[in-house]
C-alpha cells in the first residue's frame, strides 16, 4: 500500500513538473494559425458541449420564436453584429472568419433548427465562449429579449435567399440592444464597430486604394 501511495505521489509530482516546464518553457503554442492536436481539440470540444449542456438546464425558450417581428428585429442585430464572423445567405467567407480559430460556424447553412438548439444558441450568444472570439453579448448590454430575437432570426436564416435576407435587414430597426423600437440604447447605422464588416462575398467597401488594400 505504501509503495502504491508513493508511486501515485511521484507520478503526480513528475506530471505537474512536466506541465509547468511546458507552460513556462513557452511550449504551449497559442498562435491562432496553428491548430490544436486532435486530442486537445476533442477535449476542448467536449468541455464546451458539456458546459453548454449545464448552462441550458432550466432555460425556457419563448413560445413565440416564430413571431415575424422577433425575426425582423433579430435580422437587424445579426447583420450589425454577427455577419462578419458567421456570414449570411450568399456570402462565402470573410477576412476575420478566415483568421479565427476555431472557425466561427457558418450560421446561414445550419440544419433544421430545434427548440433545444434554440436554447443552446441563446446561451452561447449571452455568455460567449472563452478564448474563441465568440463574445458574451450580455456584457455588451444586449438584453435577453434582443438575444431571443436573434435566436428567432437564426432559426429561419438558413431558409433565406440573399435577397430575402437583405429585405429583412432593411425592414428591421437596425441595431438595438433591447430588441425594441426606440430607446436611448439604439445606435444609428454606421455607429458600430461591427458595421464595417470584412470582405463578405467580395462586396466590401474597403479594398480601394484610399483605404485598406490587400
Ligand atoms: C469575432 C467573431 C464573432 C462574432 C462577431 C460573433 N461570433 Fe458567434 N462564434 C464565434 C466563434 C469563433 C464561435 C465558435 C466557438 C467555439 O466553438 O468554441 C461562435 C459560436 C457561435 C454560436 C454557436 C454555434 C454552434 O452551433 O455551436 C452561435 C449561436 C453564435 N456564435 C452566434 C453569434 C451571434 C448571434 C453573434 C452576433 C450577436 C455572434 N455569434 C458574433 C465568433 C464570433
Amino acid at each position: 500500500m505504501k509503495g502504491f501511495v508513493t508511486g501515485v505521489l511521484t507520478t503526480l509530482v513528475v506530471g505537474a513538473g512536466i506541465g509547468l516546464a511546458v507552460v513556462y518553457g513557452g511550449k504551449v503554442d497559442v498562435a491562432a494559425d496553428s491548430p490544436h492536436s486532435d486530442l486537445i481539440f476533442s477535449l476542448l470540444e467536449t468541455a464546451r458541449e458539456k458546459s453548454i449542456d449545464q448552462g441550458v438546464k432550466g432555460l425556457s425558450v419563448p413560445i413565440n420564436l416564430a413571431d415575424k417581428d422577433r425575426i425582423r428585429r433579430g435580422a437587424g442585430n445579426y447583420d450589425a453584429m454577427c455577419v462578419s464572423c458567421h456570414l449570411a445567405p450568399g456570402t462565402e467567407n470573410s477576412e476575420i472568419r478566415m483568421g479565427l480559430y476555431p472557425t466561427p460556424p457558418n450560421l446561414s447553412t445550419l440544419d433544421e433548427p430545434s427548440t433545444e438548439e434554440a436554447a443552446r444558441k441563446f446561451w452561447v450568444i449571452k455568455h460567449g465562449i472563452k478564448a474563441s472570439g465568440m463574445p458574451a453579448w450580455s456584457k455588451g448590454g444586449i438584453e435577453d429579449e434582443a438575444i431571443w430575437d436573434m435566436v428567432a432570426f437564426l432559426q429561419v436564416m438558413p431558409k433565406l435567399t440573399q435577397a430575402s435576407y437583405g429585405e429583412l435587414v432593411e425592414a428591421s430597426e437596425g441595431h438595438s440592444h433591447g430588441g425594441l423600437t426606440g430607446g436611448e440604447l439604439m445606435h444609428g447605422q454606421g455607429s458600430d464597430v461591427m458595421t464595417a464588416p470584412a470582405k463578405v462575398n467580395g462586396r466590401s467597401g474597403h479594398d480601394n486604394s484610399d483605404g485598406h488594400a490587400h
